[in-house]
């Protein structure tokens, strides 16, 4: 299918919108029993996540606090910089919470790596993660994601909160930017 109808055309669906409604609605309901009578609080990663984490939430029946953090592990390229930087720290403390990292991509894991270890040192309760998407074939580092929604081939993806150079995020889908370059591969998902 191509995404025409939101002007744009060059974006290959990879998974729709129906197929990420029905996954997000599954994570939440296994949040909502894993969480229940306890106090979770959602740490959205931006500004990838802010998609993901609102439907997300929204599928979640249970009482909870959302933060942001902005992080920025990436230029404006399509590969990871290796180095991450914290743009926005969360409003609150998470002391003796039960903290879940909601991503958008866990890519090489760099990103989450450094995150976990951060929040770690703020005395949480527990910290677990919840990712949409992993690419496994470019992990550099083991990344342990609680609640994942699909892993993905070595493709770069854009769409439901994911951008390309900033754009993009708005597609209600996944897909890729289809490449005229000799070599790009096309992806799928699993
Ligand atoms: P990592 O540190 O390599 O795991 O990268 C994590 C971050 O890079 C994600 O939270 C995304 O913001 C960004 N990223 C990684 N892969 C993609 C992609 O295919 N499309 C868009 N952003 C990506
Ligand atoms: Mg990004």
């Amino acid at each position: 299918m191509v995404a025409d109808m939101i002007h744009a055309p060059e974006v290959d669906v990879l998974i729709s919108q129906a197929a990420i409604q029905e996954r997000v609605a599954a994570m939440g309901r296994a949040i909502t029993q894993d969480y229940a009578g306890r106090e979770l609080v959602l740490v959205s990663v931006l500004k990838g996540s802010f998609v993901f984490c609102a439907d997300l939430s929204r599928s979640i029946e249970l009482p909870l606090a959302i933060e942001f953090l902005g992080l920025k592990s990436y230029g404006d390229s399509q590969s990871s910089s290796g180095v991450v930087q914290i743009t926005s720290d969360l409003a609150r403390p998470i002391e003796g919470k039960d903290v879940l990292i909601v991503e958008d991509i866990v890519d090489t894991g760099l990103t989450l790596e450094y995150l976990r270890k951060n929040l770690e040192t703020r005395r949480p309760r527990s910290v677990k993660v919840c990712a949409l998407l992993h690419k496994p074939a470019r992990s550099r580092v083991e990344s342990n994601i609680d609640y994942l929604g699909f892993k993905v081939d070595d493709v770069f993806v854009v769409g439901y909160g994911l951008d390309w150079a900033e754009r993009y995020r708005n597609l209600p889908f996944v897909g890729c930017v289809r490449q005229t370059s000799p070599g790009s591969k096309a992806g799928s998902v699993q």
